[in-house]
């Protein structure tokens, strides 16, 4: 068995992958792992039979290894298993975590790593104990556009890193999807939306910065989908509804309007249905979360905030996001003391404070309607660096230690608890 820092044996044969939770993760690394030829999925875990029989059908998974409980997976006689992906719910990470640490196997483990810190930390501290590799998909780490802002940087083009301005456009319409109906519209089923969302940012900004935080100020909240909001005369439901033709946020516009866009087929509508027809989306809507009034859900997580924050030496970042705007890419500006980065994901343009020109650098292109799918090729790149390193027993090539994402979670809790006290919060130096 591999602990992932070691090869397996015979080298380089596909690594034999368990994934927990076929939503729309779990598929994303499967396939991947599949695609390159770098993984068989010998497993599957997944309580909804259809998924699970669909998942399982598509990798081919043999018999009596498609399973609805992920304590089943660890119980198999033959477990034939060399690393294990758990992209299960928010909530659900913590144990079939643990599970495939004790059990000694390789883990790509989902974002947020854990719902709370004490979770956390007992993930952290039971893969150091057995010497596990756990990835954390902070896939924001793994794209081309970081590793060329980083060159950049390296490169001296600012100078020193004196202050970052990042900003993290949610779109008016993503926002309605998952944080007003959909699966991360509450705290407490899922996450704060700073972590839901934004853990990949805090992490982003220490890897750019390449400091620990020291101290954090938040300030953010439910202002706009909440019942106060609702107008006159509108329905709980879209297709119900009299008002709906004035509504952006109506179900009818962001999702039947699509039934016949092969991108938005495979997300957003292929979380509200497997009936992909128009009568199957409508369904949906009619009674399903996604057809409800985005005034009138039980949602209680953020629609917009702002993190403050102070690393070791001085340098400041703030972190904005927000609901109102158009799904996009997020965009930073990095001042430094020699010049200015702005970056959007596709392009860098940097300002150099001496010649006062601007270099301007294509990391992707923005006509190719493929480039920035995946997390503008990360997810791609993150599977690929995992695999590589259970299969070559080389656990350097994964960007972060559980420690470090620790850390740049431990950044995010602590924005919340400043959120929530009305304070600016202390981050510990991490315990080594
Ligand atoms: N890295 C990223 O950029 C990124 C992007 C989106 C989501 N996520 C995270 O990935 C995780 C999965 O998100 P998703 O979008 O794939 O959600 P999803 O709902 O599409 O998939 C989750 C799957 O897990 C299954 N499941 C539920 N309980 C389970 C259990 N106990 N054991 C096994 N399977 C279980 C569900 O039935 C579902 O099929 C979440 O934690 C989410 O926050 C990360």
């Amino acid at each position: 068995m591999s602990t992932g820092t070691q090869p397996i044996s015979p080298p380089h044969r596909p690594v034999r992958l368990a994934v927990i939770g076929t939503g729309s993760r779990g598929m994303t690394y499967g396939r991947e792992g599949v695609r390159t030829g770098q993984a068989v999925v010998t497993a599957v875990v997944e309580p909804r039979a259809r998924r699970r029989e669909l998942a399982a059908a598509e990798f081919g998974v043999p018999a009596g290894r498609a399973l609805a409980s992920w304590p089943e997976l660890f119980a198999l006689p033959d477990l034939d298993v060399d690393a294990v992906v758990v992209a299960t719910p928010d909530r659900e990470h913590t144990e079939p975590a643990l599970a495939a640490i004790a059990r000694g196997l390789p883990l790509l483990l989902e974002k947020p790593m854990a719902p709370t810190e004490e979770e956390a930390r007992r993930i952290v501290a039971a893969a150091d104990a057995a010497g596990v590799l756990v990835c954390v998909a902070h896939v924001l780490r793994y794209s081309a556009y970081t590793q060329a802002v980083l060159a950049s940087l390296d490169a001296g083009a600012v100078g020193e890193v004196v202050s970052v301005d990042h900003l993290e456009p949610v779109g008016w319409w993503h926002q309605a999807h998952s944080f007003v109906r959909g699966n991360w519209r509450r705290e407490d089923t899922s996450s704060p939306m700073l972590l839901a969302k934004c853990c990949h940012d805090l992490d982003w900004l220490s890897a750019v910065i390449r400091r620990p935080a020291r101290r954090v100020s938040s300030f953010g909240s439910l202002s706009h989908f909440t019942p106060a909001n609702k107008p006159a005369g509108a329905a709980d439901r879209c297709l119900d509804c009299a008002v709906e033709p004035t509504c952006p946020y109506s179900a009818r516009k962001i999702y039947l309007d699509h039934v016949d866009d092969p991108a938005a087929r495979r997300w957003p509508l292929s979380v509200l249905t497997e009936d992909l027809t128009e009568a199957g989306v409508t369904k949906a809507l009619r009674e399903g979360p996604y057809g409800r009034c985005v005034y009138d859900c039980d949602n209680d997580v953020v629609d917009h905030q702002v993190v403050a924050l102070e690393y070791d030496g001085g340098v400041t970042a703030s972190l904005t996001m927000t609901a109102f705007t158009p799904m996009a890419f997020r965009r930073t500006r990095i001042f430094g003391t020699h010049g200015m980065l702005e970056g959007d994901g596709h392009t860098l343009s940097v300002l150099d404070f001496l010649t006062g020109e601007t270099t301007t650098q294509q990391v992707l292109d923005p006509a190719d309607p493929e480039a920035g799918d995946g997390h503008l090729g990360a997810d791609a790149a993150l599977t690929t660096t995992f695999l590589t390193a259970v299969a070559e027993g080389r656990p350097e090539l994964v960007l972060t230690t559980p420690a470090e994402s620790l850390a740049t979670h431990g950044v995010v809790w602590a924005a919340e608890r400043a959120r929530h006290g009305g304070r600016v919060e202390e981050i510990p130096a991490p315990v080594s």
